[in-house]
């Protein structure tokens, strides 16, 4: 027959200090009591093992990670519970008894009796046992002096009250105390009922008063030394989980960026070299005919270097022929922007704002390898731009960019080349809308409508490059340049489902949501 135990501990109770947490001496003797006992109640456990309530949980928690020693089940209980003058009550007996002390045979004034220490010492239930004295008929008021006084009426006062709060006490589920009793101990707030979980525990299919570790691993020692015979084995646990495996992990915007670059070695475009964040004024803004004047020149939007503040050197027949078509179009079929062209503007060190900067550099490049070779070029990095920080914005971002270069393009092919750049991203259905960029003529802003969110959103920027800024680095006069820009932290959002970017990166990004954040499929 298995043993029964029913251990019970406050509901709000299960968590102790790790200076409580019980060794093998209490486990031995928890389980050497089921062992004799075979069932007891939890009180009378609680003495024998002479320990705290949750003292005794952690013993039970300590055997259970031994297999089958034990079977434990964990019961919801209402049970009773002494409050403060419950308590007092049991100890020191009831406030009417207690009350009587103080009351003689000749009776005792209403004001003597509330100034006496005793009195005093019921606090909350001295009014109250006056009640219950006079209900018991122990007492009864005398007004023949005028004032208020109590008689006592009896010589004996049995305490029937410290008695029944015993009997509680000894089976607090209250079933060994009568209904009536327990509601008026309520009352009398001596008591209350307590939800408190209880843990029901037998004897297992293993069962043994003698708890041994088994051993977890075997070792090349054990093998050496025979001493593995002896050894007892804990069992496989085959459903375990394996432990992590270690491993370096892809950001989700390096993923999305890895997508991009996929789709556009699928499409023959060659990665230009953007390592150079630091760019000069010249090649980011003059050499794509961005006025010195325009305001994007201005620190409200773009971070200037302060170290090295300045560039000294670019191509110095290009340079000319760039500052000449800023001043009065150079020739090309161009008034330019009518103002003086300073050099002391474009030596400016700077963050790049776009990495249009590196196209400039390559398209020059390409200029001055005879004879022309057409060319598609692709470039993702990062540029940086004086932005107000929001839940969107960031001072760097990273910026896609495509460029082709060829013979008489028109803005069919860049349309064309849209719809199959966009394709291959899952994204049909483009839609263009005229736009100004200072350095494309014409400029189209692209859109798609998007099914998650519901709503046609720009996902990108096109144009084709103004003569202005190709015929200075000497590309021949029918060669054309189409290009288009995009961001990745924008799509990588909205593929990942964020929607404040500081999430995403920067020193409030979660790096384990980093690690599991799954692949992505544009
Ligand atoms: C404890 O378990 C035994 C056997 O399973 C059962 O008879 C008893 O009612 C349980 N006690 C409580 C308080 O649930
Ligand atoms: C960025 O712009 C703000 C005004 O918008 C300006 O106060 C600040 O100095 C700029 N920061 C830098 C580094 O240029
Ligand atoms: C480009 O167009 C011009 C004018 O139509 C034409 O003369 C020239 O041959 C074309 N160039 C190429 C490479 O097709």
């Amino acid at each position: 027959m298995h043993g029964r135990l029913v251990w019970w501990i406050l509901a709000f109770g299960s968590c102790w200090p790790i200076a409580l947490m019980p060794g093998f001496g209490v486990c031995r003797q928890l389980l050497e009591y089921i062992e004799a006992k075979g069932a007891a109640d939890a009180q009378a456990l609680a003495k024998a093992l002479k320990c705290a309530p949750e003292v005794v949980v952690g013993a039970i928690k300590s055997i259970q990670t031994f297999e089958n020693v034990i079977n434990v089940a964990e019961v919801k209980q209402q049970l009773w519970q002494f409050t403060k003058d419950g308590q007092d009550a049991l100890q020191k007996g009831s406030p009417e008894v207690r009350l009587m002390s103080v009351i003689p045979a000749e009776g005792i004034a209403a004001s003597d009796l509330e100034a006496s220490p005793v009195y005093k010492g019921l606090g909350d239930a001295a009014k109250p046992s006056i009640g219950q004295a006079m209900k018991n008929k122990w007492i009864a008021i005398d007004k023949s002096s005028g004032a208020v006084a109590y008689v006592r009426k009896v010589t004996e006062v049995p305490d029937e009250t410290q008695k029944v709060l015993a009997q509680l006490q000894k089976d607090p589920s209250g079933k060994s105390t009568d209904d009536k009793v327990l509601k008026d101990l309520k009352k009398r707030k001596l008591v209350e009922q307590k939800s408190v979980t209880t843990y029901n525990v037998t004897k297992g299919s293993a069962f043994t008063t003698t708890l041994r570790k088994g051993e977890a691993d075997l070792t090349a020692d054990m093998l050496a030394d025979g001493s593995w015979k002896s050894k007892d084995f804990k069992p496989f646990n085959l459903a375990a989980d394996g432990v992590p495996v270690s491993r370096g992990t892809l950001h989700p915007l390096l993923k999305v960026r890895e997508e991009y670059r996929q789709i556009f070695l699928e499409m023959g475009f060659e990665e230009m070299p953007t390592s150079r964040f630091v760019e000069s004024s010249f090649w980011n803004f003059d050499a794509l005919f961005q006025p010195q004047q325009h305001p994007a020149r201005d620190a409200h939007d773009t971070f200037f270097m302060t170290a090295p503040e300045t560039s000294a050197s670019f191509p110095a027949d290009y340079e000319e022929r760039v500052k000449n078509t800023h001043e009065n179009g150079g020739g090309y079929e161009s008034i330019g922007y009518q103002y003086n062209w300073e050099r002391s503007e474009a030596e400016k060190n700077l963050l790049r704002t776009h990495t249009t900067a590196v196209s400039a550099r390559m398209l020059y490049k390409l200029a001055q390898q005879k004879p022309f070779k057409p060319v598609k070029y692709f470039s993702i990095d990062r540029v940086f731009r004086n932005e107000t920080l929001d839940a969107t914005h960031l001072a760097e971002f990273h910026q896609i960019e495509g460029v082709i270069a060829d013979y008489n393009l028109t803005l069919g092919d860049l349309m064309g080349t849209l719809h199959n750049f966009f394709t291959r991203l899952g994204i049909h259905d483009l839609r263009f809308k005229p736009a100004y960029n200072p350095y494309t003529e014409p400029s189209m802003e692209v859109f798609s409508y998007h099914a998650g969110l519901d709503k046609v959103v720009e996902i990108g920027n096109s144009g084709m490059f103004r003569p202005e800024m190709l015929r200075p680095m000497g590309l021949p006069e029918d060669v054309v340049v189409i290009a288009w820009g995009l961001s990745v932290e924008r799509p990588t959002m909205i593929k990942y489902g964020y929607s404040n970017i500081r999430d995403l990166i920067g020193p409030k990004v979660d790096l384990t949501a980093a690690q599991s954040a799954p692949l992505v499929r544009l």
